[in-house]
């Protein structure tokens, strides 16, 4: 039986209605940076977030955000090191787009009033994080720069009433018009007074900003809020997915126990930029003589020899060593992890930190074009929700806060011209359906066991089994239940492409297919929902890790 997902999210018509130019959905750095640069070019705009401004994964950012900013630095060295990581998948043109564009950016933010460190003579602190080869990376409260960028975005947000927000709302479905594009969307509203439970926002544009999926798997670095509903919602509308399959783990994530589950504490990539290195259980560092940039090589890299190591060894994880650091470079550049590492009862300054990698980051997602727009019109999608081309299989450490940055204007350069009429939406004939809210921690075992680090033919055919089981599962209509019908469908649009993709590249490690292989596999799979299934396709294009040449390393 293969699987079947609803079309559209089951729920009660719409009790309260509103009106807004262009809905954001999402407040992280994308979302807020979209809502803040639109405002000028368009009458009004709403932002919707499922919990407050500041719940998303932004806020729990830590390395900070890359952008060729240093002494000697160019956005070509950028480029060369972001193609690398992105291992032949990435958009040549998308990637120029972020490195270019990306140091005035990050100064635009830090203008908008984002604290970054610096140093005692007033020069941007910048640090080093796996795959770079120049020290480039902005940080803020040592570790705790998306908190900082976050704080600053949504202090801007408050000084701008012109924005409509609303808090603890969940985008169910987009409403469609006549030539299929976007004409407004459903929300759930847990409020009170006039917006309490489903509403109808008739709109002229949506704006999906709303991250990632981490909450498909078992253990991730990514808070509760990511369950995957923008890119869900935009399946069900019509949307291509892409490059699904590339979900990165990263690689050192604090492992808590074997029960463990949802959000873990992540140890940036930076304490390694800063010079921790992994060892395994009898000291030995194994990194040593696996790449030319050892404990720095790109995640996928480190993620993978983590895993092999914990499989030789029979062990849970692996251990970060950070001690030699001491206790004032902790405290001082360190101080979250820190804290985080202690209330879990390791001290980093005198003992080993055990890691192992949880996901973290969806490379793929919307398929869009260079200035955010997706197949359906009216619908644009930035950060984490959206596959603008930059990431490729792999994602480079610290670009996310920067994807967020610099596409959200791009947006914003575009989206008032493209403004649609406002149209009434067209009867939904759209199956509509949901999924019950207790299967989701089968699901995320499932996908955790036989769609995660290593994967496999027999794997990804039985994952596929279980979620069509899993989908057939009828549940109350519900924020839980609609967040695991979401779940569900993303986990099944993501082991459909990991399933036909039989080569390893970049975070899709295929144990029965364990070569990189160029002749059949450079390029994108994308997804669409079809007959309610989702249904994968390959589309070939050059591998762009070869563009990387023209860039000039360190
Ligand atoms: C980290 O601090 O290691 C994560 C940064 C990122 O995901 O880019």
């Amino acid at each position: 039986m293969g699987i079947t997902l609803p079309e559209r999210l089951a729920a009660g018509d719409p009790g309260w209605a509103t009106e807004a130019d262009v809905v954001v959905v999402g407040s992280g750095i994308a979302g807020l940076t979209a809502a803040l640069r639109l405002r000028d070019g368009v009458g009004k705009v709403l932002v919707v977030t499922k919990d407050v401004l500041s719940a998303g994964s932004t806020q729990w950012a830590q390395g900070g955000i890359a952008a060729a900013l240093g002494p000697g630095d160019t956005p070509a060295q950028h480029e060369h090191d972001t193609l690398v990581a992105g291992a032949g998948a990435c958009d040549l043109d998308a990637v120029r787009a972020l490195v270019t564009e990306g140091p005035e950016a990050v100064r635009e933010l830090i203008a908008l009033g984002a604290n970054f460190d610096h140093s005692p003579d007033g020069v941007l602190s910048l640090t080093r994080e796996g795959g770079h080869h120049r020290d480039r990376i902005a940080h803020a409260g040592g570790d705790a720069t998306g908190a900082e960028i976050q704080r600053a975005l949504v202090a801007a947000i408050k000084l701008a009433p012109d924005i409509e927000v609303i808090e603890h709302a969940l985008a169910v479905d987009l409403l469609l018009g006549e030539d299929g594009g976007v004409c407004g969307m459903t929300l759930h509203v847990m409020g009170e007074g006039q917006r309490d439970g489903v509403g109808a926002v008739r709109c002229r544009a949506v704006v999906l900003a709303s991250g990632g999926l981490g909450q498909v798997f078992s253990q991730t670095t990514n808070p509760a809020v990511s369950t995957g509903d923008g890119m869900a919602l935009a399946l069900r509308a019509g949307a291509v997915l892409r490059d699904l399959e590339f979900v990165q783990f990263h690689p050192t994530v604090m492992y808590l126990g074997p029960e463990s589950r949802g959000q873990q504490p992540l140890i940036s990539e930076a304490v390694r930029g800063e010079g921790a290195f992994l060892v395994d259980f009898a000291g030995s560092r194994f990194m040593q003589g696996q790449h030319e940039l050892a404990d720095l090589a790109p995640r996928d890299v480190v993620a993978k020899a983590i895993t092999r190591r914990m499989h030789e060894e029979g062990k849970p994880h692996m251990w970060l060593d950070a001690r030699h650091l001491g206790r004032e470079f902790w405290e001082r550049r360190f101080p979250t992890i820190l804290a985080t590492a202690r209330s879990h009862g390791v001290d980093p300054v005198t003992e080993l930190i055990p890691v192992a990698p949880a996901c973290h980051y969806a490379s793929g997602g919307v398929a869009t074009d260079l200035w955010g727009r997706s197949n359906v019109p009216g619908l644009y999608a930035t950060g984490e929700v959206a596959c603008s081309g930059v990431h490729g299989a792999n994602r480079l450490a610290s670009n996310s806060l920067l994807e967020g940055l610099v596409f959200s204007r791009r947006i914003a350069q575009v989206l008032p011209a493209e403004l649609r009429p406002y149209a009434d939406p067209v009867v939904d004939q759209r199956t509509a359906g949901v999924v019950a809210a207790d299967v989701r921690s089968a699901m995320q075992a499932t996908m955790t066991e036989r769609v995660g680090v290593l994967r496999n033919a027999d794997g990804l055919e039985l994952a596929t089994k279980a979620l069509a089981d899993l989908a057939a599962t009828p549940g109350e209509e519900g924020t839980a239940a609609w967040e695991t019908t979401n779940l569900v469908s993303i986990s099944a649009a993501l082991a459909a492409a990991a399933m036909l993709r039989e080569e390893t590249r970049g975070s899709h490690w295929r144990e029965d297919f364990p070569e990189r292989d160029d002749a059949d596999f450079a390029g994108h799979f994308d997804v669409v929902l079809t007959d309610a299934a989702p249904v994968a396709t390959f589309h070939p294009s050059p591998a762009t890790d070869g563009a990387a040449t023209d860039g000039a390393t360190a």
